[in-house]
């Protein structure tokens, strides 16, 4: 293949130099294409922009293919645990034991909040969006770790990874029972990170919370399948907010802001939200499919499509096959897992769908397994969070090796130049 492209724009022809990933992704670098020809390119939603090259995940939506540094999902779900697969993203390698045991104890080290902190929670109205809480007390960490603002080499790095990956959970937990008007319950030193979790959730003073391990596991393996999605909104978020040498703290709250709505990560609470408005009104399989398709209602199928994934999301398969395994182990015939899998049956075989390459995306399947966990639909993009964290933070660590500033363009559409008119002639 040629390593140039040439452009005729404006009769004249300039060489752009093709970049090859180390999949064979194509790309064309257009980065003097304005300094020399005045033009810059126009891609709304960023369809066809790269706005990086990056070692962390690698995704073929065509073909269904999700890797992180190499390794096939499948593999990591089957395999692996969420605080391996951080360690993973964040430092290129999966750990050995000591590494593995050195993260986890580091993370216990720091899974407390500063006393000052729980203050803060008091502050918001017990039915403060969950996302809200979560962003602003990130947020307000960076002011209790003022040595941690500049990530000057790797121990500091590894001190405010740790914070961050221990305390997102430890919040997420305090968010939710505070709303409740709960008693906090302390992280357990000897909890690994998914009991934890639970334990703060759902322990009681005078009783640790001892769910079954496929419960655990199937939490375990929800954070990991969030884990990095290369360059989503979230993502390019954190990447950008980062690039303006913002610190490490502000940069993933802003990336909890971006996740926040449903087009993102609030996707799987509207996936519940429907599969209950299916369940309560008794709606038909193809009145709905109807409602879809007919453009003038605005209703979409939420847990349906995705902007890279083209043929199937193979986090959809894994956490289908988890959903069927909770719900035996707790014995749960729920209507609305039957609802949603006729829904995915029907869309699967219908024109629209198929023609449009729509298919079931992650959050399909995962909020009907966290309902049956317990974990309320408030929560569920909080979830979303906290398994996203390493991967903004090895993508907020790959971005501030760059040292340019992120700053898109723009094609101007206002009014040309025009004079002021004085108030007492408008
Ligand atoms: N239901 C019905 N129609 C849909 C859906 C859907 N879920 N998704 C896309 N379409 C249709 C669009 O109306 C459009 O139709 P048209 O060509 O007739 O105009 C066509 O499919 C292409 O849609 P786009 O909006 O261009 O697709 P895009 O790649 O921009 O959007 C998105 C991807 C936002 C995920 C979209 O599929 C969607 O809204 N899905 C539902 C929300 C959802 O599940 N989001 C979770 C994404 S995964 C995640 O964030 C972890």
């Amino acid at each position: 293949m040629a390593d140039t492209a040439q452009l005729k724009i404006a009769d004249k022809t300039i060489e752009l130099p093709i970049v090859v990933g180390s999949e064979g992704e194509k790309a064309v670098d257009i980065s003097k294409l304005r300094s020399e020809t005045g033009f810059i390119t126009l891609d709304h939603g960023y369809g066809n922009t790269g706005s990086c090259q990056s070692d962390i995940t690698f995704i073929d939506g065509e073909k269904g293919i999700l890797r992180y540094r190499g390794y096939p999902i499948e593999q990591l779900a089957e395999k692996s645990s969420f605080i391996e697969v951080a360690h993973l993203l964040i430092w290129g390698e999966l750990p050995n034991q000591r590494q593995l045991d050195e993260f986890s104890e580091l993370l216990t080290a720091h899974q407390m909040l500063h006393e000052a902190i729980l203050d803060h929670f008091d502050l918001f109205p017990s039915n403060a969006p969950p996302m809200a809480v979560l962003s602003s007390v990130l947020n307000a960490l960076s002011s209790f770790h003022p040595q941690l603002l500049e990530i000057g080499d790797e121990s500091t790095f590894q001190a405010a990874v740790a914070r961050i990956m221990a305390k997102v959970r430890t919040i997420a937990a305090f968010t939710y029972r505070h709303a409740l008007g709960y008693n906090i319950i302390y992280p357990h030193p000897d909890k690994k990170y998914s009991a934890n979790f639970l334990h703060m959730m759902f322990g009681q003073p005078y009783k640790e919370f001892d769910p079954d391990p496929t419960i655990v596991r199937a939490l375990d393996a929800i954070l990991l399948l969030h884990a990095d999605h290369e360059q989503n909104c979230s993502t390019s978020t954190v990447r950008l907010v980062g690039s303006s040498e913002a610190n490490l703290f502000a940069s993933v709250a802003a990336g909890v802001c971006a996740l926040w709505g449903p087009l993102h990560g609030g996707a799987n609470v509207a996936v519940v939200d429907m599969l209950e408005t299916m369940v309560e009104q008794d709606l038909a399989i193809e009145d709905f499919v109807s409602q879809v398709k007919d453009k003038k209602n605005g209703i979409r199928l939420m847990g349906f499509g995705h902007r890279v994934y083209k043929n199937f999301d193979p986090r959809a398969k894994i956490i289908r096959g988890i959903c069927d395994d909770v719900l035996s182990k707790l014995s749960i015939s729920d209507p609305m897992l039957d609802k949603a899998k006729e829904l995915e049956e029907a869309a699967l075989n219908d024109e629209y769908f198929v023609s449009r390459k729509l298919y079931p995306n992650v959050d399909f399947y995962s909020g009907v397994i966290l309902r049956a966990i317990g974990i309320p639909k408030e929560m569920f993009t909080v979830m979303f969070a906290i398994g996203r964290m390493p991967g903004w933070i090895a993508q907020w660590y790959e971005e501030s090796k760059f040292t340019r500033i992120g700053r898109p363009r723009q094609i101007y559409t206002g009014e040309p130049e025009r004079d002021f008119t004085d108030i007492e002639h408008r």
